[in-house]
């Protein structure tokens, strides 16, 4: 099953560029603190990075400092974009990305950071309309991204929670899908809900559309020290359930959230310390992974329950 849906890494669709949505049905497991420390974490490495907020909740724009606001920035939501796209109007997608490439500015060798913003009227607005059309509309962000795939090494997309048109439209639009555990059992079923979900955008794009799943990320981990029988049971689940945990997960760190407050992500601010450690190993994983068929990924052991003390 996992060998179908690789045998056409690394360059699926014949483009270099690589769509990557971060999505889970449960809420607040941490998809934008993954999204934005991610793009941000791939940026510092070299790479061309756009972020796209498809969250009506706008909260990937806040980690990079872009809050939508007066009706000059509202023309600039992805939400206006996705709706006078499908009423048949071309968009230049490259007047409308904020630059946020100054997040970088201390570090020589980085590469670009771009944002598409959002905002929530305009948000709700296009799901409404995308729900209305249906499936079949699903892939309108991906055809908008294809059309700039020169201009980006990665996309990386923050998705909102729950089931809507728009996570589907995320779905739609990526090459690749991670999803995002915490260690409680809601968040395991949400992660392998997604995960299952992932498999139907082929059928339902009418085969326009074949993201392939890459992986979970446990994130607000704790230390082995501390595991009680809760994480152990979740970290198990997530190699029952299929769902190819990383090897590398995100422990709690305040460091993350309070990144939120400053508009740069944690990845950036603390880069030689515990954040920025963590999610270069992640996105080494990650990158690692799309490079290869399943079979070979590394995944985490599994844990004996009667040693953990839990
Ligand atoms: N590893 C972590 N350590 C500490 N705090 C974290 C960590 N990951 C996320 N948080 C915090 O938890 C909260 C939820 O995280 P985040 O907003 O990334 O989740 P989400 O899945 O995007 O939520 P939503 O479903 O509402 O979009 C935020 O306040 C965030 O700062
Ligand atoms: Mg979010």
């Amino acid at each position: 099953m996992w060998a179908d849906e690789t045998t056409d890494a690394p360059e699926r669709g014949g483009h270099a560029m690589k769509v990557i949505a971060v999505a889970t049905q449960k809420g607040g497991v941490g998809k934008t603190s993954t999204t934005v420390n991610l793009a941000a974490g791939l940026a510092l490495a070299g790479a061309r990075v756009l972020t796209v907020d498809l969250d009506p909740q706008a909260q990937a724009g806040t980690a990079v400092g872009v809050n939508l606001a007066g009706e000059e920035q509202l023309a600039r939501s992805l939400g206006w974009v996705l709706q006078a796209r499908m009423q048949g109007m071309r968009m230049d997608l490259s007047s409308l990305w904020f630059d946020r490439s100054e997040l970088l500015e201390e570090w020589e060798d980085a590469g670009t950071l771009h944002l598409l913003a959002c905002e929530e009227s305009t948000m709700t607005a296009a799901q409404d309309l995308i729900h209305k059309k249906g499936f079949q509309s699903t892939p309108i962000l991906r055809r908008m991204l294809m059309e700039v795939s020169d201009s980006f090494d990665f996309v990386v997309v923050d998705t909102p929670p729950a089931v809507s048109s728009l996570s589907a439209t995320a779905l739609a639009a990526a090459d690749y899908v991670i999803t995002v555990c915490v260690p409680e059992y809601p968040a395991l079923k949400g992660a392998a809900a997604t995960r299952g979900t992932v498999r139907y955008v082929k059928d339902r794009t009418g085969g326009e559309c074949e993201p392939q799943y890459l992986g979970a990320v446990l994130n607000r981990s704790n230390p082995p020290s501390r595991w009680k029988a809760q994480e152990v049971n979740i970290r198990n689940g997530m190699l029952d359930a299929d769902l190819a945990p990383f090897c590398t997960d995100i422990r709690t760190d305040n460091r993350i959230s309070d990144s939120f407050a400053y508009g740069v992500p944690s990845v950036i601010r603390f880069a030689s310390h515990t954040p920025g450690k963590m999610y270069s190993e992640l996105m080494g994983q990650l990158v690692e992974r799309m490079g290869q068929p399943a079979e070979k990924w590394e995944m985490p052991e599994r844990i004996d329950l009667e040693g953990s003390g839990g």
